[in-house]
């Protein structure tokens, strides 16, 4: 019999990619989503009449909801991808932060385990509970600074990090101190298709095509990760399948870049495909006021996924990217309903007050 699993913000960004996913290998999905700002029920809307896709509008927190959730499916795994994931915005709202990635996870691993425990003892230990985390938990590096590796402590920088770091503390203590079977992943910075334009790669790529300037924060020179979301959320299946329960799993690209060199990329892809009238969309960049508190580095060493659970990523960057900005130019209309009053309003709040100077 094919799996069932209770999926949090399946709506999301990445969380949108892993339900396609399972739905391809045959899992039932309850899909609990509150549908915040950055949930969109369009990047599901090719399991419109699939009734193994079964979409729940609730709260990750409501204990209630989420009871009644577990006793009438029976789900073999809780995937917790649900969060507010934009630091910018926690810098300008840390408790929104607090609420949703620390209270709510508590909340939510709370009733979980209370389930659990009620569970026949084969039921109970087949059954996984696994948390979707981020490299931002174990602070910046240095430019020759070894990779984060699993031990690495943890040193969060900004409020969304320091909310990702509580909860993943209290998923391990929920392991500790009731055996909960869990499993975490901290995972690089992903790009693909359907991400929400407040990151930097769907950003600046619409922001182009607009003819608008090019917002790099400070001198461009900070370094990310990238991975493509297909390969992140198939290397989250491959940790729910195979990983011990008790570990965390590092997950990344080993495609380090500077953020500057994103964005020319970017500007050059769209100079081949969607040259401007004249001079390239690299004219557009601007560098403006920094993020504060911004984490140099990121890099994650990933060879104990690769090495324990025999995962490669199998998208480039070059040709990731590529594709992703194709899907972008093909999805004009899953932009515009995106881009609503209440993206404008973050824009204007996130973007108005930094001063800019010219490239
Ligand atoms: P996202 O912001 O695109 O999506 C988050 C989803 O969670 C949305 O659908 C939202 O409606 C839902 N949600 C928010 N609060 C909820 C609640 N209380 N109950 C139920 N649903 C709720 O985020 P994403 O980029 O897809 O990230 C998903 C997860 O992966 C997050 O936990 C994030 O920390 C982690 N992560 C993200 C990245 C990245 O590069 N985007 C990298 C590593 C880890
Ligand atoms: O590392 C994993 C993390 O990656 C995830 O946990 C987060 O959920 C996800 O949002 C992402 O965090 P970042 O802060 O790295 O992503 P963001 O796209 O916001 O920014 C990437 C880099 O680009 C960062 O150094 C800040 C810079 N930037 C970002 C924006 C939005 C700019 O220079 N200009 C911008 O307008």
């Amino acid at each position: 019999m094919h799996k069932t699993v209770l999926i949090t913000g399946g709506a999301g960004f990445i969380g949108s990619c892993y339900v396609l996913q399972a739905r391809q290998r045959g899992e039932r999905v309850i899909n609990l989503d509150k549908l915040t700002y950055a949930g969109n029920l369009e990047n599901l809307a090719t399991l419109h009449d699939d009734a193994a896709h079964i979409f729940v509008h609730g709260d990750m927190g409501n204990a209630e909801l989420v009871r009644w959730l577990l006793r009438h499916y029976q789900p073999d795994a809780v995937l917790n991808f649900a969060a507010e994931s934009h630091v910018d915005r926690s810098i300008l709202d840390p408790e929104a932060f607090v609420r949703t990635n620390v209270l709510g996870t508590a909340s939510l691993l709370r009733v979980v385990t209370t389930w659990w425990q009620s569970l026949p003892p084969l039921q109970q230990q087949a059954f996984r509970f696994l948390h979707v985390s981020t490299d931002e938990v174990f602070g910046t590096l240095r430019e020759d600074d070894p990779a984060f590796q699993e031990t690495t402590p943890y040193r969060p920088n900004s409020p969304y990090a320091a909310s990702k770091a509580a909860s993943d503390h209290l998923v391990r203590a929920f392991h500790e101190t009731y055996g909960l079977p869990v499993l975490l992943t901290n995972c690089s910075n992903n790009y693909g298709p359907r991400q929400f334009p407040e990151k930097l790669i769907p950003l600046m790529l619409l922001h182009a095509l607009d003819g608008r300037p090019l917002p790099v924060y400070g001198t461009g020179r900070n370094i990310r990760d990238w991975l493509h979301v297909e390969d992140h959320c198939l290397a989250i299946a491959r940790v729910l399948e195979a990983g011990r329960p008790g570990q965390s799993y590092n997950i990344g690209g080993r495609s380090e870049r500077s953020n500057l060199d994103v964005v020319r990329q970017i500007c050059q892809i769209l100079d081949d495909v969607r040259p401007r009238r004249s001079g390239s969309y690299a004219d557009l960049i601007t560098f403006v006021a920094d993020r504060p508190g911004h984490d140099f580095r990121y890099a994650i060493d990933c060879s104990k996924i690769e090495a324990e659970l025999g995962w490669r990523p199998r998208h480039d960057f070059a040709s990731g990217l590529r594709e992703t900005i194709a899907w972008y130019l093909n999805n004009a209309e899953w932009t515009e309903h995106v881009r609503s009053g209440a993206y404008r309003e973050w824009m204007q709040r996130n973007y108005a007050s930094r001063t800019e100077a010219k490239a």
